[in-house]
């Protein structure tokens, strides 16, 4: 393929990852988005393996290598559960700073490496901001992904002294940049290239181990900008146009999802880049912290509830993480178009951090045919529960626990929430009175206008639909 081609197909891929991005960011057009992501891809995929960078003898090490990866890819994608999304992209992250890593190390002591004048300080720039990126991306989506899979534990470590321990660390990679920057050989640079690569290891560790559990969803949408950053850093090293603009397609869209996470949280961004986030002040948000509710809990049979729903003319459905574990989004929606025949009006009120990834739980509503104009975001109807009758939580708690409103000591104050307990009546579907994810008691449980609806949540909505049929 020659030079020329190479690059039209370049900026055709770039065209259609511009396009994929536009396309997912809205449940309608998200199966187009995905496909033309896949042509791009595909595109720039071929474009680089058949250009003029990659010699003949190259090809086959390439093709061996992305068949084994195909597959590896292709058996993780279909063994892995919706729930453990985040975990594995989390792992995936993981890679691509463990690629920015290596294609550093590489570079640098590739023979055709530039040892004067002003390329060469560019070039060892280029390299020692690679491989900084990279392996901060690579600890901390290790660790990430040990927090998400509950291997590591989810509340926070605070070291003593954490901040200067940081800055002090920023000031000797800095440092050492000028050593690696002065070096007269590429063995003299090495030291400088393996002290920063651990330093930055360690600060990956240390960033993400410092951020309490509730809080993770923005650190994974933050390691994601830093893999697309990191991705960048690699096409400077190979001089790769594409994988420039790829990598800052993925680091800005990935910084603005965090940044959006953040204002859903009520976080401020910069506490994030910082680490050590959202631990309310230095407290770490262990289980149950903050007061404590208490008071009498109203359990609520299947048929009192198909009764209540029966009876309702406004029904707003919040799904949570429950709702996942138990797929029973078919069920939910089996449910939904009985109550809408009826003349129901049901809707879905979706918390921006529901379930445990970004748009998990439109993506399972979806899955079950819902139809997007009844589903909901949080600020578009939060208003709206004064007027509701039934507000129903399918295996939901963080996002609608009214102590993140009415507890300041709470480690969720501040975090918005759905205001369910404002309808008339409010239904928690759950299996028991256990805290969710961020390991808080719920005083929505003690309301005298809730009910609690104890049980798996397909096993108790398939008991409800069956009464609703009858
Ligand atoms: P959670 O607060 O985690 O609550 C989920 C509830 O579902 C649990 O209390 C659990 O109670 C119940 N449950 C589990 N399995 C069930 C089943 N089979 N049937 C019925 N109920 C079941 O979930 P949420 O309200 O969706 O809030 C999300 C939380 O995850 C937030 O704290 C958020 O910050 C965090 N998070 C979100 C993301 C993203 S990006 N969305 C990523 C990581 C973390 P029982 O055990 O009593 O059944």
């Amino acid at each position: 393929m020659s030079g020329s081609l190479v690059t039209a197909s370049y900026i055709g891929a770039t065209i259609l990852f511009i396009l994929s991005l536009g396309g997912l960011s809205n449940p309608e057009t998200s199966r187009r988005g995905n496909l033309y992501g896949m042509i791009g891809m595909t595109i720039a995929v071929l474009a680089t393996v058949f250009g003029p960078s990659v010699t003949a003898a190259g090809i086959p090490w390439i093709i061996g290598s992305m068949v084994i990866g195909a597959a590896v890819g292709l058996y993780a994608a279909r063994i892995v559960k919706m729930t453990q999304m985040p975990e594995l992209v989390a792992l995936m992250h993981s890679l691509v700073g463990l690629a920015a890593m290596l294609v550093g190390f590489a570079s640098y002591i590739d023979p055709s490496h530039p040892l004067s004048g002003a390329e060469k300080t560019i070039h060892e720039l280029e390299i020692y901001v690679g491989i900084l990126i990279g392996a901060v991306t690579f600890s901390g989506s290790l660790i990430a992904f040990g927090k998400l899979n509950g291997k590591i534990s989810g509340s926070p470590m605070l070291l003593p002294g954490r901040h200067w321990m940081n800055l002090a660390g920023l000031l000797v990679v800095i440092w050492f940049g000028g050593v690696l920057i002065g070096s007269e050989s590429i063995a003299d640079g090495m030291v400088p290239l393996l002290v920063m690569s651990v330093i930055a290891l360690l600060f990956g560790i240390h960033m993400v181990m410092a951020i309490g559990g509730a809080d993770m969803p923005v650190v994974v949408s933050m390691l994601n900008s830093y893999s697309g950053w990191a991705a960048a850093a690699t096409g400077f090293m190979l001089s790769n146009d594409l994988l420039i603009v790829i990598g800052a397609l993925v680091g800005s869209s990935g910084a603005i999802l965090s940044y959006i996470m953040c204002r859903a949280m009520n976080r401020s961004f910069i506490s994030v880049i910082a680490g050590g986030f959202g631990t309310g002040g230095g407290t770490p948000a262990a289980a149950g912290a903050g007061a404590q509710p208490a008071g009498e809990v109203f359990p609520i049979l299947a048929a009192e509830t198909a009764e209540l729903l029966r009876e309702s003319k406004n029904v707003i459905i919040v799904p949570g993480y429950g709702m996942a574990v138990a797929q029973a989004q078919h069920t939910v929606f089996e449910i939904t178009k009985l109550l809408r025949a009826q003349g129901v009006n049901v809707r879905f009120g979706i918390h921006p951090v529901a379930g445990r990834m970004p748009g998990h739980m439109n993506v399972l509503l979806a899955e079950a045919k819902v139809p997007y104009d009844i589903v909901f975001e949080m600020d578009e109807l939060n208003d709206d529960f004064p007027k509701t009758d039934v507000a129903m939580i399918i295996g939901a708690n963080d996002i609608v626990n009214p102590g993140a409103q009415d507890d300041p000591t709470s480690p969720i104050a501040g975090m918005p929430v759905l205001e369910v307990w404002k309808a008339k009546t409010s239904i928690v579907m759950k299996r028991s009175m256990a805290s969710g994810y961020a390991g808080v008691d719920n005083p929505l449980f003690y309301k005298d206008n809730n009910r609690m609806l104890f049980g798996d949540a397909k096993k108790m909505l398939d008991e409800v639909l069956a009464i609703l049929k009858a």
